[in-house]
C-alpha cells in the first residue's frame, strides 16, 4: 500500500484529485467510484477546476458508495443531491452515467442487486475514492460487516449517526439505514484511493494500516488489495 502523508486538507485534496485526473486522462471512459462526506469536498472542487482547464468527463461513468434509506434524490441531505451540488453540475459528466443507489426504491433488495449488476455491466470500477469513518467504516460498512458483502441495506451505528448529525437539524433526523456497496464490491475496484484528514481519524487510520485485518476494522481489508493509496494529512497520520 502507498501511504502519502501531507501537510493539510488542501494538499490531501490535490493529491487525490491528481490521481483521479491521471486515471481519466489515461482512460477517458473510466469508471470512478465516488464518496460523500466532508473529506472529498476539496477533491470535487479541484476536479471542477480541472474540468474548466479542459479535463473531459463526457465519457466517464460514476458509481457512488451509498445513499440513505428514505431520502429522495431531491432531499438536501441525500447523497444524490450532494453529488449534483458538489460535482456533477460542475463537470460535463452525463447524467445517465452517474449512479447513486436509490434509498427510496420500493424493493430495496432488488435495488441492491440492480446496482451490483450495473457496476458489472460497465466492467467494474477503475478507481474508487474512499473516505473513512472514525470507526474505520468504508462506505457505510460498519464494524462487523463481512468481507464478502456486496451492495446491501445496512443499519448505521450510533457513532455514525452521531458523526453525521452535524448535517441534519437534529440527530433524530439522521436516517438509521443506508444502501451501501459492500466490502467485496469495494475490493473489486482496480485501484483505490482513501483520503482522511483531522485527528478524529487518526485511530482509524492507524488501525486500518497497522492493525490486524479484521471485520472489526472494515478499512483494514484494504491491506489485502493490490493497488491502494492512502492520502492523509498529518493529523490523521499522527499515530502511524
Ligand atoms: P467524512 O465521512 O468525510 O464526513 O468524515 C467519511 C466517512 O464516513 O466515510
Amino acid at each position: 500500500m502507498n501511504v502519502v502523508v501531507v501537510n493539510n486538507f488542501d494538499r490531501m485534496s490535490e493529491e487525490a484529485a491528481k490521481l483521479m485526473v491521471a486515471q481519466i486522462r489515461s482512460k477517458p471512459n473510466s469508471v470512478l467510484g465516488l464518496a460523500t462526506g466532508s473529506t472529498p469536498l476539496g477533491v470535487y472542487r479541484l476536479l471542477a477546476e480541472y474540468h474548466q482547464r479542459g479535463v473531459d468527463f463526457s465519457s466517464v461513468t460514476t458509481f457512488n458508495l451509498d445513499e440513505y434509506v428514505g431520502l429522495a434524490p431531491a432531499h438536501p441531505q441525500s447523497y444524490r443531491h450532494y453529488m449534483e451540488e458538489n460535482l456533477f453540475s460542475k463537470v460535463n459528466v452525463r447524467k445517465e452515467n452517474t449512479h447513486v443507489p436509490s434509498g427510496t426504491a420500493p424493493d430495496l433488495q432488488a435495488e441492491c442487486e440492480r446496482y451490483e449488476q450495473a457496476i458489472r455491466q460497465v466492467g467494474g470500477i477503475d478507481l474508487q475514492l474512499l473516505g473513512i469513518g472514525s470507526n474505520a467504516h468504508i462506505g457505510f460498512n460498519e464494524p462487523g460487516t463481512p468481507f464478502g458483502s456486496t451492495t446491501q441495506v445496512v443499519d448505521l451505528t450510533e457513532s455514525t449517526i452521531k458523526d453525521n448529525a452535524r448535517f441534519f437539524a437534529s440527530p433524530d433526523e439522521v436516517p438509521t439505514q443506508a444502501v451501501s456497496m459492500g466490502i467485496k464490491s469495494i475490493m473489486r475496484a482496480k485501484n483505490i484511493v482513501l483520503i482522511a484528514y483531522g485527528g478524529s481519524k487518526a485511530e482509524a487510520i492507524y488501525a486500518a494500516l497497522r492493525g490486524p485485518v479484521t471485520p472489526k476494522v472494515p478499512a483494514s481489508v484494504l491491506q489485502l488489495h493490490p493497488s491502494v493509496t492512502f492520502v492523509v494529512d498529518q493529523a490523521a497520520g499522527s499515530k502511524l
